[in-house]
């Protein structure tokens, strides 16, 4: 069995909810590996489907939906009948699921995939609110054993998709738009301080091609995706997006705290009170702490 796994990540939480799954895969005796969407986002190239017997989709939940340069490479997904797919998301919380996926799911069907399985992973979020580095690394090792779960479940050939309400549905629907609409032209007003030392990081790694060089600071384009990572990657932290508080009082950078033997990895276990305390229920519900 070989398994393609298409991801977009802003800032790395997806991508490494791609690498666990595809550690998985690999430890049940399947061949899996994980490809870039940004990579067809830039080349506009159509992915050739045909070495895989098994596709997944995943996405960074962007306004509880998937952000446009996910869409646009769905969309340009060759038709694919009975062809099976799985999906899976990841988003700084867990409330209502990540939000609908109806709409990926409809894009995907649209073009002839069976799409049987879907994911959410509970990531750190990446805009708002920085969380601290032992939830951090806590919600990584919560994020393998979802890997190991959902891996076993989808060579299985379990069926399990989220249920998406009515009300869930309209929600999705007013917020992705609202976001898909803005991100455009926020995206254009990204201010860049005189910190900036012209690394040239932020125009090399941005995932639509959004970002030059400029005469004296980098320039943002129409193609954002408000995806965070020039952002969060700037050595400076120079770059600060048009709603100042959207952007994290200071970035993190997943696998450093992980690797971090002196942070603890099973900090809600003890959380008793504040905001994480509904983390602590969610997942022990679920087995997963
Ligand atoms: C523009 C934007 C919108 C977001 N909207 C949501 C949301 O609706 N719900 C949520 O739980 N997290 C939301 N997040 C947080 C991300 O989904 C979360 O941090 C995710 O793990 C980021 O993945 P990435 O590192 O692969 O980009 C949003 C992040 C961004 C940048
Ligand atoms: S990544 Fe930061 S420091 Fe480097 S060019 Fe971009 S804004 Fe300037
Ligand atoms: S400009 Fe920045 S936030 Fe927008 S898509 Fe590029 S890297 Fe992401």
């Amino acid at each position: 069995m070989k398994i393609g796994i298409y991801v977009f990540s802003g800032t790395g939480n997806t991508r490494i909810a791609a690498e666990l799954l595809t550690e998985s895969f690999r430890n049940s005796g399947a061949d899996a590996e994980v490809i870039s969407i940004e990579d067809f986002t830039k080349s506009k190239a159509i992915p050739d489907l045909s070495k895989y017997d098994m596709i997944g989709i995943g996405y960074a939940v962007h306004a509880f939906d998937a952000p446009w340069p996910a869409y646009d490479f769905m969309r340009s997904l060759p038709e694919s009948p009975g062809k099976q797919l799985f999906l899976f998301k990841s988003a700084g919380d867990f409330f209502w699921n990540g939000g609908s996926s109806s709409k990926v799911r409809r894009t995907l069907v649209k073009k002839g995939f069976d799409v049987f399985h879907e994911t959410l992973f509970v990531m750190p979020a990446n805009v708002l609110m920085r969380y601290p580095d032992a939830i951090i690394k806590n919600l990584y090792t919560i994020a393998k054993k979802t890997a190991e779960k959902s891996a076993g479940e989808i060579l299985s050939g379990r069926r399990a998709l989220a249920k998406n309400g009515m009300i869930k549905r309209i929600f999705t629907r007013l917020f992705s738009s609202a976001e898909s609409f803005g991100v455009k032209r926020m995206g254009r007003r990204m201010r860049v301080s005189a910190e900036c030392n012209r690394c040239g990081l932020c125009w090399r790694e941005c995932p639509t091609g959004n970002i030059t060089e400029g005469e004296t600071r980098p320039v943002f384009g129409k193609r954002c995706s408000l995806c965070m990572r020039c952002i969060h990657h700037c050595p400076k932290y120079a770059i600060t997006p048009w709603l100042k508080f959207f952007r994290l009082k200071e970035p993190y950078n997943m696998k450093k705290i992980v690797a971090d033997k002196t942070i603890p990895d099973d900090a809600l276990k003890s959380v008793d009170k504040g905001f994480y305390k509904r983390y602590r229920g969610y997942f022990e519900k679920r087995g997963l702490l």
